[in-house]
């Protein structure tokens, strides 16, 4: 066992004394930051303004807020804020003092990661697109064209916060504030200049003088007063930089991205809540779930390349603002847990003492108060462990929390909180008056364009102001050529550094091809009809979402940059990399707003006719539809077709790509750590199907639809769904006092510990329909093939309908005494629901 020292615990109060006189401020200390003189464990989640609606907002927050919570921690990101040196957009879901403000009035703090960058699987890590054309600048290094941009902007961010009165220190809700992000990955290849960049970073946002702290994540050389933090699914073993800085956790990631082609990422549950208990036993105080709420890649926002346009992350709320259970709600009950043991938690330093080869206690007692973390490390088994002279059964990979140092009030691998299954549903609101516009492709070769000899960087031309740059050549040939003769075909090679391609050859699609979010490189290679005479190569290339991680963002190229060569002729294969080429930026639609409502007037529209219809690629298409009754988030369903961008009333839904998800899908168990690819789930279908509609962004009747398709694609099968809960399923123990087992070791003070409730609720709207299954006995399985055990209440199913049927929502006890019955004297049992959630009959 080790002890803390008197010497330490001395020197934590003469501190902690100290700090208490100090009022209007955030300081810190090794255990914890101090705001007005108070301590408190802070318990924070990540909600990125821009993923989500300002509509949406407030619920996120309350969401946030009944969850537990106590920060909302967003990035800013500068890239839609200032879209032009020095013309900022702070308006509609960029009103980031509107969504502080929010946060601030529903009693909840902040956490500003200013940046600048901020990589989030963002489009250019954050990065306004024109910093790259900076002259001479060199990105996230000690360099005075980059500094002076960085500068700038984070002053403006600060100044904004200022004038609003926002920090704390101002009375506002911001206690804490990030720059830079994750630098340490990076910092090697920058060598000196790297530490010098950092250094300058920390002077130049320490003397904004904004009265809270800043602090730099996954930076183990962040300088004082910055505050080093740890980022990562386990952060227990992290140790600040100095021993006067307190262990914050930034990032507690709750799940993790996708990307097109890729399966989902599941964390699982148990896994997150015993990662978090980790960190908070060892002394940790301040952790931040990456993601709280992921929400949606609207627009052109997404990362990359190849990030898709929900950004769900497996969060506890869902991409839709909806509650993900068990996730949200076994989360919930650890906040409460770990609240619990606050007093006790700052009342010493953790006292550790191992119970067992991979067990341990970590004690935390003064001033009358005590609080214990029980840990079993164990990936397999559960574990027996005596504490205090009491047996308590550890489930594997778990962490029970008891805040008297007695009662268990919960332990992270015993999900008893319900698990709703979603579902998305058509709504009666069909897709109507389908018309359809040919992009054209005849006229490329005239209209504003750019010439050149040889192949040019992408980004450079668009400046990314579309996904797409046409790169188009011509070549003459003879009709004398043998393959013209014996009508044999081409081969036309294109080499190009990312995103994707689609080959036309006179007009022809003759195929596409991609890079991978791993390598953006490419070839794609295209069988050719040649023509004797001139023939067009026109090759659309198209930027998926600029990369946001990793160093010298000056130097990212994109697009076609050779060769691009034509084999099987008579001289054999011609490069064509260095003749003459054409540029043009984006698409006619693009240029005449065909987006958006009053552009689709500038151009004849043609009548869909669902029996002929020939699958083109490069159409745009629009519709109308009204917007379904009720308040359920809607999405567009877009399997049948395969790649492009969609738009409602103008408001960009995003990018879709119908790409099946290759991946190892099998089932997965929460012991044992955790990293992507171990819980995939959507394996062989489509990875995004759905795609969110926002429900501010509706008008009641005649929404318009647009979409341009790339490739080709069955519109009539094109939905409006609305995501709403299929069923929920919960699930509790018996309250026994006699039979000793993992989840009661004593008859306790708690509440919790006696509370054998089973709740079932449903989503806004709706009610119970149905009771699939119930079982007061030894049910086992899971939610959705749950099945009797040797021990069965035979009246189990008859109560729970009576109960619930019928009922928004509704709770029953699991006792002998409401089952007037005890199916099995001397068993402890458990009492498992299956209920069907179906909209409320008027
Ligand atoms: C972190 C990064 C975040 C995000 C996350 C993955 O390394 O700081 O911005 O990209 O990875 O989702």
């Amino acid at each position: 066992m080790e002890a803390i020292s008197v010497f330490k615990l001395l020197g934590f109060f003469v501190i902690f004394t100290h700090l208490h006189l100090i009022t209007g401020t955030v300081t810190y200390d090794r255990r914890s930051l101090i705001i007005n003189g108070e301590r408190r464990i802070l318990i924070s989640g990540s909600i990125h303004y821009p993923r989500s609606t300002p509509e949406m907002w407030e619920d996120l927050v309350i969401k946030a807020k009944n969850g537990g919570l106590d920060v909302i921690d967003t990035y800013v990101f500068w890239n839609v804020h200032e879209p032009s040196p020095g013309i900022y957009d702070f308006t509609g879901r960029y009103d980031i003092v509107r969504f502080i403000k929010t946060v601030a009035r529903n009693g909840l703090y902040v956490n500003l990661r200013i940046g600048p960058y901020v990589c989030a699987e963002w489009n250019f890590g954050g990065f306004p697109v024109w910093l790259k054309y900076v002259p001479g600048i060199s990105f996230r290094t000690d360099n005075e064209p980059f500094k002076a941009a960085m500068q700038g902007f984070t002053r403006k961010i600060v100044e904004m916060m200022k004038a609003e009165n926002l920090f704390e220190s101002q009375g506002g809700p911001i206690i804490l504030s990030q720059i830079e992000n994750e630098y340490g990955a990076q910092r090697k290849s920058y060598g000196a200049a790297g530490k010098a960049y950092i250094n300058w970073a920390a002077k130049m946002a320490a003397e904004l003088n904004t009265g809270v702290p800043w602090s730099m994540c996954k930076e183990v050389d962040a300088p004082d007063p910055v505050i080093n933090t740890c980022n990562g699914f386990y952060c227990d073993t992290f140790t600040p930089n100095k021993p006067y800085k307190p262990a914050i956790w930034t990032e507690a990631w709750s799940g993790w991205f996708t990307e097109f082609g890729a399966p989902i990422e599941q964390r699982p549950v148990p896994d997150l809540a015993f990662a978090v208990a980790r960190f908070v036993q060892k002394g940790g105080s301040f952790f931040n779930y990456y993601m709280y709420h992921g929400g949606t890649n609207f627009g052109r926002t997404s990362g990359g390349p190849f990030i898709t346009t929900s950004y769900d992350y497996d969060a506890p709320i869902d991409e839709y603002g909806l509650i993900r259970e068990p996730k949200y709600g076994h989360l919930t009950e650890l906040h409460r847990a770990i609240k619990l043991c606050e007093p006790a938690f700052f009342s010493s330093d953790a006292i550790y003492i191992p119970l067992g080869q991979r067990q341990q206690a970590y004690v935390y007692e003064g001033n009358g108060n005590c609080a214990a973390f029980l840990s079993n490390f164990e990936t397999e088994f559960a574990v027996r462990v005596l504490f205090r002279n009491r047996h308590y059964k550890l489930p594997p990979w778990s962490i029970s929390i008891l805040p008297d140092c007695k009662n268990v009030v919960f332990n992270t691998a015993k999900v008893v909180s319900q698990t709703s299954g979603m579902q998305m549903v058509r709504t009666g609101s069909r897709l109507k008056s389908w018309e359809s516009h040919h992009e054209d492709i005849s006229t490329l070769a005239n209209g504003p364009s750019l010439s050149s000899f040889g192949l040019m960087e992408q980004i450079n031309i668009t400046r990314d102001t579309s996904d797409y740059l046409w790169y188009s050549t011509s070549i003459n040939i003879s009709p004398s050529e043998t393959i013209i003769r014996e009508g044999r075909k081409a081969t036309l090679t294109v080499q190009s550094r990312g995103h994707g391609v689609h080959i036309f050859v006179n007009g022809r699609h003759l195929g596409s091809a991609y890079g991978s979010r791993e390598t953006t490189r490419f070839t794609a290679n295209a069988h050719v009809d040649l023509q004797g005479g001139t023939n067009i190569i026109s090759l659309l290339s198209m930027a998926a979402g600029l990369p946001n991680v990793g160093t010298h963002f000056e130097s990212r190229d994109t697009g076609i940059l050779g060769p691009v060569s034509l084999g099987g002729l008579d001289q054999g294969t011609i490069d064509l990399s260095r003749g003459p080429w054409t540029y043009k930026v984006g698409l006619n639609g693009e240029t005449m707003n065909l987006n958006s409502p009053h552009g689709t007037s500038f151009v004849d529209w043609s009548r869909v006719s669902f029996v002929n219809h020939h699958q083109q690629p490069l159409k745009w298409y629009k519709a109308y539809f009204d917007t379904p009754k009720g308040n359920e988030p809607l999405a567009l369903d877009m399997k049948s077709m395969v790649r492009g961008q969609v738009w409602v009333n103008g408001q960009s839904i995003g990018r879709y790509w119908t790409k099946h998800a290759k991946g190892k899908c099998s089932p997965c168990k929460y012991p044992g750590a955790f990293r992507p690819g171990k819980c995939q789930t959507g394996c062989n279908v489509p990875t995004q199907r759905w795609y969110h509609v926002p429900r501010s962004w509706l008008n009641p009747r005649r929404n318009l639809l647009v979409l341009f398709e790339e490739v080709g694609g069955n519109i009539s099968r094109i939905s409006l769904v609305k995501r709403t809960q299929a069923n929920v399923c919960s699930s509790t123990f018996e309250h026994h006092p006699t039979i000793s087992n993992w989840q009661i070791e004593s008859s306790g003070e708690t509440s919790m510990l006696r509370d054998t409730k089973v709740r079932l609720q449903c989503g806004i709207g709706q009610s119970i329909s149905e009771i699939k299954f119930a079982s007061f006995g030894t049910p086992f399985g899971s939610c959705g093939s749950f099945q009797h055990g040797t021990c069965h209440a035979p009246n189990s199913l008859e109560l729970i309908q009576k109960s619930c049927v019928g009922q928004e929502s509704c709770e029953v006890m699991a006792s002998n005494d409401y089952f007037a019955m005890d199916p099995c004297p001397n068993v402890l049992k458990r009492l498992l629901i299956e209920a069907v959630c179906s909209i409320k009959p008027n």
